[in-house]
């Protein structure tokens, strides 16, 4: 195991009704003038952002409004979010929705006191100062209630990218899974996927002695497989929505990635794909990560094996172990598409003449030098062959 330091000092308030809390919990974090960010209207359908009003007009805490977040957020909402809290005096921001709003939310948060442009900070200088940010979360997928990470995708050029740091870590995420039950079986199954591709991704390492972590990520990774197809079958049943969105926020808030190195290649090539076509993120991890794995797969035989016995249950073969890591491949994918995601190129409506494109922004796009890095390192050519897979 490698040498860590974790600190995740989010604050989880967890079960029906807690969004009433929201509040109470601004104020205990020193906010006094609050950014109410969402999305494309489902908070406002489903009566979550009034809930939230009436919560923050209780602790006397004022508020202005900026709705609109996309799924795949863009810059240019950013920008406005930053003009409006400089002018309105905003000290909190609070984002009600799902990783889209969460990461515009952080996003202007960091922008709001920094003196450059924030897309500076999705180009690889670290974020170290924000304004606080709170989460009521809609979604279990991508993690962002406990990350320090934000997703955003640059207009001029499409340009999707990460930017972290810890200062835009959440101060508080509430965690309501009953607000989950409104998501559409598309959206539900996206997340999920979100969640075991976050689990992957870290079990995918290079790092030797890495028990501990491999035994947490197998424990999530078998709830998945659990809980999965019974909130697809019953999108009402709340226990299933309620484990599934705790094991969203543990697979990501990097509890099961300390100590070991990381892949992440499935993501990075996936960035590229709602970055162009708009997919659902989740969508385009249910294709990319077959191939992917797949593609690494002699990388280490040993370690693909190893899941495919303890998660999906494969017979172990010594004399050709690449066989049961094969099959576990296989049987991930077969539970994506069971639960109803895209699983080819053709699926998820991308196109193959757009594979020189999509590789040139992925290797070569806003700063890259022909390579990407994780569980191994590609170049633009096995990238291409990547996609063609
Ligand atoms: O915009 P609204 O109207 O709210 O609708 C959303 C959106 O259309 C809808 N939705 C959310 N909660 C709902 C609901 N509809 C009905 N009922 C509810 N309760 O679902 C759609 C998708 O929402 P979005 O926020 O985009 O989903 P998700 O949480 O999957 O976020 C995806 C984004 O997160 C990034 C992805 O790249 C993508 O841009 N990621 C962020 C990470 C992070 N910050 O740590 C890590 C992830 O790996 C990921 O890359
Ligand atoms: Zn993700």
């Amino acid at each position: 195991m490698e040498n860590f330091a974790f600190y995740s000092p989010t604050q989880f308030v967890f079960g029906k009704d807690t969004e009433s809390e929201a509040g109470k919990l601004v104020k205990r974090f020193g906010g006094s003038k609050v950014l109410l960010h969402f999305g494309g209207g489902s908070v406002v359908k489903s009566g979550l952002l009034d809930r939230v009003k009436k919560s923050l007009d209780a602790e006397g805490i004022s508020y202005v409004e900026l709705g609109g977040v996309m799924p795949n957020p863009r810059s240019g909402l950013v920008y406005e979010g930053i003009d409006l809290c400089k002018k309105e005096g905003v000290d909190f921001v609070l984002a009600v929705g799902g990783g889209s709003t969460i990461d515009s939310a952080k996003a202007i948060a960091a922008g709001v006191v920094y003196d450059g442009d924030f897309w500076d900070f999705y180009r690889g200088k670290r974020i170290e100062e924000a304004l606080p940010v709170g989460t009521i979360l809609t979604i279990a997928a991508a993690g962002s209630e406990g990350s320090p990470d934000s997703v955003i995708t640059y207009e001029d050029g499409m340009y999707k990218r990460g930017a972290s740091g810890d200062a835009i870590r959440p101060k508080f995420s509430i965690l309501n899974p009953a607000l989950t039950q409104t998501l559409p079986p598309y959206q539900t199954a996206a997340g999920i996927t979100d969640i075991m591709a976050h689990l992957y991704e870290r079990y995918l390492t290079n790092s030797k002695d890495v028990e501990v972590t491999d035994r947490m990520i197998e424990a999530l990774l078998l709830t998945m497989v659990h809980e999965g197809p019974r909130v697809i079958e019953n999108p009402n049943n709340y226990e299933a929505r309620a484990n599934i969105m705790w094991a969203g926020t543990m697979a990501h808030n990097n509890c099961c990635g300390v100590g070991r190195s990381q892949d992440w290649l499935s993501h990075t090539i996936e960035h590229e794909l709602s970055a162009l076509y708009d997919c659902a993120h989740g969508a385009g991890l249910a294709v990319t990560m077959p191939a992917v794995f797949k593609y690494e797969l002699s990388h280490d035989v040993m370690r693909f094996a190893k899941v495919a016995v303890r998660v999906w249950g494969c017979q172990m073969d010594f004399d050709h172990p690449e066989r049961t890591a094969l099959e576990g491949i296989n049987a991930f994918k077969n539970f994506l598409s069971s639960i109803g995601m895209p699983v080819t190129f053709g699926e998820l409506g991308a196109k193959e003449e757009d594979i020189p494109k999509l590789v040139d922004v992925l290797c070569n796009g806003d700063g890259r030098t022909g390579s990407i890095s994780g569980f191994i390192t590609l170049n633009e050519e096995e990238c291409a062959k990547i996609y063609k897979m």
